[in-house]
C-alpha cells in the first residue's frame, strides 16, 4: 500500500550534517520511495545549504507559522530533490533563525533561541502540509528538534483537515539531548499551560520537548534494539526512563542501515586504492598512504587503530584520554579524527605532538580522511559511554577494519565478539566503561594481530561479508508506520483504508476474451 509520509528533521545528508542523524535522514526516504511510498522531507535552509548547488527553487507564496505569543511568523519555502531519488525535500528559509554558520551552537554553547528555532521548524513542517495540500498518513519526527511535532498534532492540529487522521512516529537517536528550555517556551508552543505537567512537557520546571514527544507520539523507536531497552533504565534514560517505560508498548528498535554506495571499498573514490574481500592488496596501499599522510612511520608490520568521532563524553573520549599513555607504550599506531570539546583538542593534540611516531590527531571535520581511515586502519575504536546505533563500526566492518567497541546500544547489537575457540565473530568488545577494560581489549586485539594472523583473517572475512542494509531497515519502518496508522485510526478504519488503497484486482476476463489470437 502506498503511504504518504512526511519526514521532518534538523539535518540531512548531503545538505547539512552534524552527526549520524543526517546520514539516516539522508538515506531512509530514498529507500521508502523505492518501496512505493510518497515521501516528503523537510528541514531548515541553513546558511550552508547552497541554493544554486542543489538547484533549489522557491515555491510561490509565503508560509505563515503561528508562533503563539510571538504571533505569526513567515518564511519562504524552497524545494529540492534528495540526490539519487525523486523524493522532494523542502527547506524553510528564515534568515533570522537559520542564516547561521552552525546548526545548533556557537563555541560549544547552544543558541539561546534554539527553542524558537525548532518549535518553528516543527510548526512550519505541519503548516507546509496545508500549503502543499499534502495529507500524510504519518509524520515521522527525529530527536528533540522536531519532538514538538507529535505534541502539536495531538493539540493545535488535532482537528486540522490535513493532519487530524495522521499518526506520528518519533525516532530517538539520542536521549541525552532533550530540548530543555525555560518554561516560557509553552507560550510559543501556544497549546495551553495545562500541558505543562509532569506527565507531558514539564521536567525540572522546564519545558522538555523530547519528553512531550515521547508522551504524545503514536509510535516511538530508537536506532537499535539494545538502546530501546537501555533508555528504560536510569543509566541511559537521562531522567526520562520512567516516561519511556510508560510507553514501552509502542517502543521498538530499528538498527540503521549503511549507504553502501558511499561506503564500499570496492568503489570508494576517496581511497588511493580499492579492494575487496578476495583481494586485499589495495588495503595495504591505503594503510601506507594513510601513514604517510599523517606523518606516521610507514610500517606494514604495526597494527594501525583508527577513530573518527565527535569528541564528546558520549564517545568515551575521557576513558580514551586516561588509557592513551599506556596504550602508546604498546607497539601500535593510533589515529584520531574529530572535533568537539576544547579540552580534548588540547589534550589529544598535545599527546600527538609528543608521540608523532605512534599517535596522529586531526582536529576538524574531514569526510575524505574519514574514508581513508576506515580503509587504511586495521582496527577501529569506539569506546562509547552510550551509542544509540553508531555508524562507523558498520562502515569499518565493510572495509575489513575490525571494530573494538564498548558493548552498548547499537555497538553491542551490530558487532559480534571474537571467539578464538571456534573462530567466530567480527570484532572485539568490552563491557566496563573504564580505562582498564579499554586497554585490555585493545591489548587483546593487538595481540591477536601479532600472534594469530589467521584469526584476524577470519574476523576480517566475517566483517566484510556482513551487511546492514537500508532495504531491510526501510521495510521495518514501513511496518512501524502501518502499526502507527492502525493505532491512530482504530482497527476498523485502518482496514477500510487498507482496502481503499490496495490496488484493485482486475475482474477476471471472460473466456472468449482471453487468449484471442492476435490479428
Ligand atoms: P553520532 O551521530 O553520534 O556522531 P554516528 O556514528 O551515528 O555518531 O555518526 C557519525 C557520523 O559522522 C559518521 O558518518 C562519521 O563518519 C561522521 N563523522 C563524525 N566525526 C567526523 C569527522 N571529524 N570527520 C568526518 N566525519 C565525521
Ligand atoms: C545519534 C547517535 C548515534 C546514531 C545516530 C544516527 O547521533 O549518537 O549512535 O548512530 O544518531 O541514528
Amino acid at each position: 500500500m502506498r503511504l504518504n509520509i512526511l519526514i521532518t528533521a534538523s539535518e540531512a545528508v548531503p545538505f547539512a550534517k552534524e552527526g549520524g542523524l543526517a546520514d539516516v535522514v539522508g538515506a531512509l526516504p530514498k529507500y521508502l520511495e523505492a518501496r512505493g511510498h510518497d515521501v516528503r522531507v523537510v528541514m531548515p535552509r541553513y546558511y550552508k545549504v547552497d541554493r544554486e548547488r542543489y538547484q533549489l527553487r522557491q515555491l510561490p507564496g509565503v508560509l505563515v507559522v503561528p508562533m503563539g505569543i510571538i504571533g505569526n511568523m513567515y518564511c519562504g519555502v524552497y524545494q529540492g530533490t534528495m540526490p539519487g531519488s525523486s523524493v522532494p525535500i523542502y527547506f524553510f528559509e528564515h534568515e533570522d533563525f537559520y542564516g547561521r554558520d552552525s546548526l545548533y551552537e556557537r563555541d560549544n554553547q547552544g543558541y539561546l533561541d534554539n527553542d524558537n528555532r525548532f518549535i518553528f521548524l516543527s510548526k512550519a513542517s505541519l503548516e507546509l502540509c496545508k500549503m502543499l495540500q499534502f495529507t500524510p498518513d504519518l509524520v515521522h519526527a527525529h530527536d528533540w528538534h522536531t519532538a514538538a511535532v507529535p505534541v502539536l498534532m495531538n493539540t493545535w492540529y488535532r482537528h486540522d483537515h490535513h493532519l487530524a487522521q495522521a499518526a506520528s512516529l518519533l525516532t530517538i537517536h539520542n536521549m541525552q539531548h532533550q530540548g530543555s528550555f525555560y518554561e516560557g517556551a509553552m507560550d510559543v508552543l501556544g497549546i495551553g499551560w495545562h500541558h505543562f505537567t509532569f506527565l507531558e512537557l514539564e521536567m525540572d520546571d522546564q519545558v522538555n520537548l523530547l519528553k512531550g514527544g515521547i508522551y504524545h507520539a503514536t509510535m516511538l523507536n530508537t536506532v537499535s534494539e539494545g538502546y530501546a531497552r537501555e533508555i528504560q533504565t536510569p543509566e541511559y534514560g537521562w531522567g526520562l526512563e520512567d516516561v519511556v517505560r510508560q510507553r514501552s508498548d509502542v517502543l521498538s528498535g530499528i538498527l540503521n542501515g549503511v549507504d553502501y554506495h558511499e561506503w564500499n571499498p570496492e568503489e570508494d573514490r576517496l581511497l588511493p586504492a580499492n579492494y575487496s574481500a578476495s583481494d586485499l592488496s589495495g588495503k595495504a596501499i591505503c594503510k601506507g598512504e594513510l601513514q604517510r599522510a599523517l606523518g606516521l612511520p610507514q610500517r606494514e608490520d604495526v597494527p594501525l587503530i583508527g577513530m573518527v568521532s565527535r569528541l564528546v563524553k558520549q564517545k568515551g573520549i575521557d576513558v580514551l584520554a586516561q588509557a592513551l599513555p599506556r596504550l602508546l607504550e604498546l607497539d601500535i599506531q593510533l589515529v584520531l579524527l574529530g572535533a568537539g570539546e576544547p579540552w580534548a583538542h588540547f589534550y589529544f593534540g598535545g599527546i600527538a605532538a609528543d608521540r608523532p611516531d605512534r599517535f596522529a590527531c586531526r582536529i576538524g571535520y574531514d569526510n575524505s580522511l574519514a574514508h581513508r581511515i576506515e580503509a587504511g586502519c586495521d582496527f577501529f575504536l569506539m569506546p562509547s559511554a552510550f551509542e544509540p546505533c553508531g555508524l562507523n563500526q558498520m562502515y569499518s566492518m565493510r572495509y575489513g577494519t575490525l571494530p573494538i567497541v564498548r558493548a552498548t546500544g547499537g555497538l553491542d547489537d551490530s558487532v559480534q565478539n571474537y571467539n578464538a575457540a571456534d573462530r567466530t565473530g567480527d570484532g572485539f568488545k568490552f563491557w566496563n566503561l573504564d580505562a582498564g577494560a579499554l586497554f585490555d581489549t585493545v591489548g587483546w586485539a593487538v595481540h591477536t594481530w601479532y600472534h594469530d594472523p589467521e584469526g584476524i583473517a577470519v574476523l576480517r572475512k566475517n566483517a566484510m561479508a556482513k551487511r546492514f542494509t537500508w532495504e531491510n531497515a526501510a521495510e521495518k519502518y514501513e511496518r512501524l508506520y502501518l502499526e502507527g496508522m492502525r493505532r491512530k485510526l482504530g482497527e476498523e478504519r485502518f482496514q477500510q483504508v487498507l482496502a481503499e488503497r490496495s490496488p484493485k484486482r482486475k475482474a477476471p476476463r471472460r473466456k472468449s476474451e482471453a487468449c484471442q489470437p492476435s490479428a
